[in-house]
């Protein structure tokens, strides 16, 4: 690969902008092949070169790509002034300042979440357009095995203010109390999956999202958890929405 200046480097993997980066630089936190380099202009071949920041090891990729199990109680945003966001979860990252969650989960909803720095991708994931399906599990008031379900995946719902695209409803457990149903829709709408429930007379106690389109939740995640995706999953998601 051609060599490339170091600040470029570090601007390119998101570290920040091009001076932020040089501050990093001249605060003598980046290695190059064990020798800390204090000179932006410093050239490295990208293929070869060991970069380092804080002692930790940087691959030259174009963009990053994570999974995160968003817990109970985080707000889908950068930050906010009452709740805890959910990108704090990743403060451990915070050289990576271009990321953004994908779409939106509410504060009390759990599961999968998409945080990348790729804009085309996320803005394709949460576009209609491309009827990415969004698998959600809830658990919901009452006994739903009376609904004709068969109907939804043909016309969807008719909500007070919103007719919703098709959709498809699985009951996985009945109880008199409180059921488990899975519930696959192909929209992002605000509180879509709560207003479907609640139309239909099961109120959503408990919400967690398990996948999005091919992508499901890694289940050895504890909530708070992330990972980074597998080139596989990464591959899979592009071709879902034609990248
Ligand atoms: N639908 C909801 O009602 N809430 C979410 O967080 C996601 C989908």
């Amino acid at each position: 690969m051609k060599k490339l200046r170091l600040d470029k480097f570090l601007a390119d993997l998101g570290l920040g902008t091009r001076k932020e980066v040089r501050k990093l630089i001249k605060q003598k936190r980046v290695s190059v092949n064990g020798e800390i380099v204090n000179n932006p202009s410093f050239h490295i071949d990208p293929e070869s070169d060991a970069v380092f920041l804080d002692g930790k090891p940087l691959t030259y990729r174009k963009n990053h790509y994570f999974m995160l199990n968003k817990p109970h109680g985080y707000v889908t945003a950068k930050e906010d002034r009452n709740y805890p966001a959910v990108m704090e979860l990743l403060s451990d990252l915070p050289y990576l300042k271009k990321l953004f969650p994908v779409g939106r989960l509410d504060i009390d909803t759990e599961g999968l979440l998409i945080i990348t720095d790729d804009g085309q991708l996320g803005h394709r994931i949460a576009h209609p357009k491309w009827e990415i399906e969004k698998e959600y599990i809830a658990v919901v008031k009452g006994d739903p095995s009376g609904l004709n379900t068969d109907r939804f995946e043909k016309e969807g719902l008719k909500l007070k203010d919103y007719q919703t695209k098709p959709f498809k409803l699985e009951i996985l457990e009945t109880g008199k109390e409180e059921s488990k149903v899975k519930i696959t829709v192909k929209e992002g709408k605000y509180h879509i999956v709560k207003r479907i429930m609640e139309e239909l007379g099961h109120p959503v106690i408990h919400l967690k999202r398990t996948r999005i389109g091919p992508v499901a939740l890694d289940e050895s995640l504890s909530p708070g958890e992330y990972r980074e995706l597998t080139e596989e999953e990464v591959k899979s998601l592009k071709e879902s929405v034609n990248l």
